[in-house]
């Protein structure tokens, strides 16, 4: 019984499938597990028909010693290759090497995944096993790649080694039977970008992201790192499956600060929380005796981060607030207390946390009273306050939002730099870091509208041609804490500024020919290069840096939640909201999501009525049951018709209004148009 009601699950039936539409043909995620090349990248040496490796067409033939093919997947995928070798005459010798960027093509090494090196070789080349047999060649699983776009096969055979049928088994995602079975979507034109559909695009890219890091549970990198040469993924990540890791080339282990992005681009896209969860349970369960949580999951299990511990916490209510699984929460509720105790410990006679655990997403500093963790903090309580208050432990509540509000005004206090309108990095510097002024924004901990909007200019201050240079990071761009920023953006009401952003940072990124245009960057640096953390960790090896991270999948949250502006504002989506963001130039939005208690559609427009006045027409649609408020700006209506009836409001009047579940067709219209 079990079984066949996990069979079910896994079968996704009773998930509630987004509408199709146009948006189809921007979901990167292939319609088969099973994918073959799509295209020849480069071919050398004497090589008959290697296009008939193509969507394995047919038989290729390798005639010279050293001749080599690399053939592009057009995608980043991930998983073990299978081809047929037709013909292998004695002597002969045949190898495989991988990467995500078209910059790291080379007969002699894949990119790197199991460790950084300057000569950006360490991982070498997957040898076959000699005397080559003819038949079917299967990849070992341990040497499973996940993440690739590229594939180059290396012959050494001085007579004719003939080959067919290349394909790829993807690894990813191994409970979903189809991997463009999403529950969201979006859908929206930006005439101003080059390219007019770089917004859906862009939302699809981070959705494929985080399916490319959902992978089966003994498919992690091995500690201690494979020797120089070879890599190996076959090292058990945790303690169930399927499970979300930072990166599908690598770490390809659980990062609790990575998921803080990765896991709302997970609701929004596929709805897959079971992998979450069992990221999250992994975390409770290798809790130290004194209460730390590990930075890391297994077999990396990184000790000592006081802001990645946060993040678990800060999860677990994401998860809940997304599943509403009391049950789960509930198994690890001891845990859990013992860990938000173990913050709770960190303050000290300033009213603040002290931070020694300083590992974090690679900034600089960090330590002491630091505004960034006391953001992160800050977090922790209240929504532990919530979930507290949703296990009907009131007295706890009640302790840690009383907490959370000391800790607010005290934030403010310290850090605040009225001079320079944003927050300092601790109680001793004057640098303004990236990391803790959009976290401010974001988590509330401004005390005014007007902080929001200072922050918001003070943060474009960092940028460059491709976006924020951190103060706490320099010569790096992070789409990780810039994601944190877009949306620090649009809460600010800077919609304009937020484009910007997106065009710079994920633009570059989506369309660079040295990334693999399908998924997302782990970072790079501030001119673009792949050196990312060439100074911080990564030995100057812009071959490691990963080519498909969830952390910086940002936009495809922050464009439902904001631009479309459709968001659930408590559990499971009892309540929601629509709160468009409208001063972004885009004419038109459209786009959804599920929960358990069913589907959340929206979709907005700025058209002409019949007697060609300007009007602004939305439609929502949400499960009977639910509550809901519609938020505009007041300052573009008049009047409008909801579900066919007529109703005046007088300008500047009321911008909200009550909702209830079930289709709703209202249009506005604008008197005022919105100010540029
Ligand atoms: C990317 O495009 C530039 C400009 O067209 C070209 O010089 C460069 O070689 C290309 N790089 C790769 C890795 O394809
Ligand atoms: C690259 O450097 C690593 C040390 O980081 C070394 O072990 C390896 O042998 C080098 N690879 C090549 C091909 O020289
Ligand atoms: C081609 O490879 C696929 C996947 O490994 C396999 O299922 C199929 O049998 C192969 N086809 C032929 C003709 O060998
Ligand atoms: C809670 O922590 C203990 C170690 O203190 C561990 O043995 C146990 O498995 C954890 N519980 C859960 C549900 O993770
Ligand atoms: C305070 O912040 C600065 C700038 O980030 C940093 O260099 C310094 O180490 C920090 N102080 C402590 C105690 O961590
Ligand atoms: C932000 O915090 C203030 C109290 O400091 C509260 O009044 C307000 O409702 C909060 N805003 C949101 C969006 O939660
Ligand atoms: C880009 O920046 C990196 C790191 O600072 C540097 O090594 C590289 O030379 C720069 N590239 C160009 C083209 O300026």
């Amino acid at each position: 019984m079990i079984l066949l009601a996990s069979l079910l699950f896994y079968a996704g039936l009773g998930r509630c499938l987004a509408p199709s539409g146009d948006w189809d043909k921007f979901n990167f995620a292939p319609s088969s597990r099973i994918v073959t090349p799509v295209a020849i990248h480069s071919s050398h040496g004497q090589i008959t028909n290697p296009e008939n490796l193509v969507e394995a067409r047919g038989q290729t033939t390798f005639s010279s010693s050293g001749s080599w093919l690399a053939l592009d997947f057009g995608i980043e995928v991930g998983g073990l290759i299978s081809l047929n070798i037709d013909s292998a005459p004695a002597g002969s010798a045949l190898a495989l090497s991988f990467t995500e960027s078209s910059q790291f093509i080379r007969p002699t090494s894949s990119d790197d995944s199991s460790f950084p090196s300057e000569n950006t070789t360490y991982d070498g080349i997957l040898q076959v096993q000699t005397p080559l047999k003819t038949g079917l060649w299967e990849q070992p699983s341990a040497s499973l790649r996940g993440g690739f776009r590229y594939l180059t096969l290396v012959s050494n055979s001085k007579s004719a080694l003939t080959l067919s049928n290349v394909t790829c088994t993807i690894s990813f995602m191994p409970h979903f039977p189809d991997l463009r079975a999403y529950t969201g979507y979006f859908s929206a034109k930006h005439p101003a970008f080059h390219d007019e559909d770089f917004l859906t695009k862009l939302w699809y890219a981070g959705g494929y992201t985080v399916q490319t890091n959902t992978v089966p549970l003994n498919t992690g990198r091995q500690v201690p790192f494979a020797h120089a040469g070879t890599w190996a993924n076959n090292a058990a990540l945790g303690v169930a499956g399927p499970i979300i890791v930072d990166g599908a080339k690598r770490d390809r282990a659980v990062w609790p600060g990575d998921m803080g992005i990765a896991v709302p681009t997970q609701f929004v896209s596929t709805n897959d929380l079971i992998s979450t969860r069992n990221a999250l349970a992994t975390m409770f369960a290798h809790i130290n005796p004194n209460g730390a949580l590990p930075e890391s999951g297994p077999p990396l299990s990184q000790q000592g981060s006081d802001t990645y511990h946060a993040w678990t916490l800060i999860g677990t209510h994401n998860y809940h607030h997304l599943t509403g699984d009391k049950e789960w929460v509930q198994s690890v509720w001891s845990n859990f207390t013992k860990a938000v105790t173990f913050l709770e410990q960190k303050v000290d006679e300033t009213g603040l946390i002290d931070i020694t655990g300083l590992r974090d997403w690679a900034r600089l500093g960090g330590g002491g009273h630091n505004s960034e963790g006391n953001a992160l903090f800050y977090e922790v309580l209240v929504t532990a306050s919530d979930l507290a208050a949703q296990l009907d432990d009131i007295q706890q509540a009640n302790r840690w939002s009383s907490k959370a509000i000391s800790l607010k005004q005290r934030f403010n206090d310290a850090f605040w730099d009225e001079d320079a309108g944003q927050y300092k990095d601790n109680l001793t510097t004057t640098l303004h870091p990236q990391d803790a002024n959009s976290l401010a924004v974001v988590f509330n901990l401004t005390d005014s509208h007007e902080k929001n909007r200072r922050i918001s200019e003070g943060l474009q201050t960092n940028w460059n041609d491709l976006g924020p240079v951190p103060p706490e990071l320099p010569d790096t761009i992070s789409p990780f804490i810039s994601g944190f920023e877009l949306q620090a953006h649009f809460i600010a009401g800077e919609d304009k500024r937020a484009m910007d952003l997106l065009e710079r940072t994920w633009g570059y990124m989506l369309y660079t020919n040295i990334s693999v245009q399908s998924t997302l960057l782990e970072g790079f640096t501030a001119n673009g290069s792949l050196s990312y953390r060439y100074y911080r960790g990564y030995n100057n090896d812009p071959a490691y840096t990963s080519h498909s991270h969830g952390w910086s999948s940002g936009p495809t949250s922050i464009l439902t939640f904001y631009l479309l502006g459709l968001t659930v504002t408590s559990t499971r989506g009892q309540t929601w909201s629509f709160a468009p963001h409208l001063g972004t130039g885009v004419p038109a939005a459209e786009g959804g999501f599920e929960t358990p208690l069913g589907r959340y559609d929206a979709a907005w427009s700025f058209d002409k009525d019949a007697n060609g006045n300007d009007v602004f027409n939305v439609r929502i649609s949400t499960p009977q049951g639910t509550q809901g408020i519609v938020k505009l700006p007041s300052n573009m209506m008049a009047s409008y018709v909801r579900d066919g009836e007529s109703k005046n409001v007088l300008l500047g009047g009321p911008a909200e209004m009550e909702v209830t579940g079930g289709r709703h067709d209202i249009s506005w219209n604008i008197v005022t148009p919105l100010v540029e």
